[in-house]
């Protein structure tokens, strides 16, 4: 399989989210992706690990966020895996409705996982057994 991978563990720190999203569109780029795909890869994976620090971890700033991605040269996709282990998502379903969030106010407006679907071709969510699992799939063609 013509692929390349590659694992970044973080901590759940607010100052390595800007890191993150950076380390991954630096990947990517191997796909040899447009300005705009790079830049669309890179917000979907903010919002992900910006839910993790924030809901997962309740903003505590510890905790372990693991990121592994995987390029698929052949079918000319990137697929990011984002996972933590914090306080899990009862209901996934209801939490990727669009506008619906645990934390109302004027800071979040329950557009994460909308803002994810919009920009890239697969979201899958999976909590459970104390590990909560955000998987993207982001194709250049
Ligand atoms: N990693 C996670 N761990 C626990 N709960 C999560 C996680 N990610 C999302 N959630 C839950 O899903 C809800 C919806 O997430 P979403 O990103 O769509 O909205 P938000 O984070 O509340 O607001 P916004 O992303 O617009 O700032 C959150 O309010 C939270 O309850
Ligand atoms: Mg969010």
């Amino acid at each position: 399989m013509n692929t390349n991978k590659m694992i970044l563990t973080i901590e759940a720190k607010s100052q390595n989210e800007s890191f993150a999203r950076s380390v991954v569109g630096a990947f990517f780029s191997q796909l040899n992706p447009t300005i705009e795909q790079i830049e669309d890869l890179k917000t979907a994976v903010s919002e992900a690990v910006t839910n993790c620090i924030v809901h997962g971890y309740q903003g505590a700033q510890e905790g372990k966020i693991e990121i592994k991605c995987m390029l698929d040269f052949a079918n000319s996709f990137i697929q990011v895996q984002i996972v933590d282990y914090g306080k899990g998502i009862d209901d996934v379903h209801q939490a990727m409705q669009p506008f619906y969030t645990t934390v109302p106010g004027e800071e979040r407006s329950g557009m994460g996982f909308t803002v994810m679907q919009a920009f890239c071709e697969k979201v899958e969510v999976a909590s459970g057994n104390g590990c909560t699992s955000v998987l993207l799939q982001k194709y250049i063609k």
